[in-house]
């Protein structure tokens, strides 16, 4: 699907917090648990090290942070919000939701609740639920949290997937703004390629231990990642009538420095305004977009009337670009 957000209803970001976990784990510390190397990783990444949760570390204890963090930014209560989406494939548990876990927590008593499973691009297919809710008029005040504790799910005996990911999570509260926010989004999803990065033994199908991390076909999903996020950019700033020279920041999925430096060269956007974090937090699924663009709040790239451009893909597969003039300021 794709649409360019209706003239007049302008909905934005008002808030933004992240967190990650303390614990940082290097390549060379992964060394000791399969057979590969610093070296290897960087040259096939850029990946030079990740967060990892503890053992009693769960989704909600890295959501809540971020999301008390993103109400504060908003000058909101938690009672404020009436809607909260949590995009992830690593829930606390299957029910309850990490979102009602979450409203609980934050006294959100009349937010409608519930997670969101789109792989890595869940981030976006929240963001665009969320900005739909709102501009449709079902909900006023939006929580919309990314976040993954990916090794929980992650074979540590297997170095093709254990050297790539890492944990953490964004949040951001979506409102009416007082000048344009998002232009447009644009989703997608290609079940025929679901086999290439999946979780067998993980619902109804099929619930078995051995069949419970994560598996990947790494050469399938690095084409498929190269060519989606070009795609999906291109076809996003077409329908908004923008071109890659009016996109001020790049947010683009952090799943592989190849795969950035790829997307970037096709699309033509100039290096200093693509945010690259994927060196310190590895890929973090639906954290990634977000975490990446509290960076670039922090460094100054994104400020009040920037053009920012956002692309994600993973599981699913599956693939999803917002636009947005970055607002900051509700409408009164
Ligand atoms: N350390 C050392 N050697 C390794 C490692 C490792 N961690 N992993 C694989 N190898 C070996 C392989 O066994 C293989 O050895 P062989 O030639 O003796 O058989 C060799 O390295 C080459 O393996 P390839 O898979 O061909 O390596 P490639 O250059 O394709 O890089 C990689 C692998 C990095 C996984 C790449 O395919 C990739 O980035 N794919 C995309 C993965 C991705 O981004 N997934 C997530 C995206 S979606 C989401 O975010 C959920």
């Amino acid at each position: 699907m794709i649409g360019a957000a209706k003239a007049g209803v302008e909905v934005s970001i008002t808030g933004l917090g992240v967190k990650v976990p303390d614990r940082i784990v290097t390549n060379d510390e992964l060394s000791q648990y399969v057979d590969t190397s610093d070296e290897w990783i960087v040259e096939r990444t850029g990946i030079r090290q990740r967060r990892i949760a503890s053992d009693d570390e769960a989704l909600s204890d890295l959501a809540l942070p971020a999301a008390r963090d993103a109400l504060a930014q908003a000058r909101l209560a938690g009672s404020d919000v009436d809607l909260i989406i949590v995009a992830t494939v690593t829930p606390d548990m299957a029910f309850p939701s990490t979102s009602a876990i979450v409203a609980d927590a934050i006294g959100a008593t009349d937010a409608g609740a519930y997670d969101l499973s789109a792989g890595c691009t869940g981030f976006m297919y929240a963001l665009a639920q969320a900005y739909a809710m709102l501009a449709g008029g079902l909900a006023h005040r939006a929580l919309v949290i990314g976040g993954d504790v990916l090794s929980k799910i992650l074979d540590w005996t297997d170095r093709s997937t254990l050297v790539l990911f890492g944990d953490g999570a964004g949040a951001v509260v979506l409102e009416a703004a007082s000048s344009q926010g998002f232009l447009g989004f644009e989703l997608g999803a290609d079940g025929a390629g679901g086999a290439n990065l999946w979780l067998p033994g993980s619902g109804s199908r099929k619930f078995d231990d051995p069949d419970r991390f994560v598996k990947m076909n790494g050469r399938e999903v690095f084409k498929f990642a190269t060519r989606i996020l070009v795609q999906s950019a291109e076809d996003l700033l077409a329908k908004c009538e923008v071109t890659i020279d009016d996109v001020d920041v790049y947010i683009p999925h952090q799943a592989n420095m190849r795969i950035i430096d790829h997307a970037t060269r096709k699309l033509g956007v100039p290096s200093d305004r693509v945010v690259v974090n994927v060196d310190r937090y590895g890929n973090t699924s639906s954290g990634s977009i977000p975490l990446a663009m509290a960076d670039a709040v922090a460094d100054g790239r994104i400020g009040p009337g920037k053009l920012v451009l956002m692309t994600g893909m993973g599981a699913g597969l599956t693939w999803g670009s917002a636009l947005l003039r970055w607002t900051k300021e509700a409408a009164a």
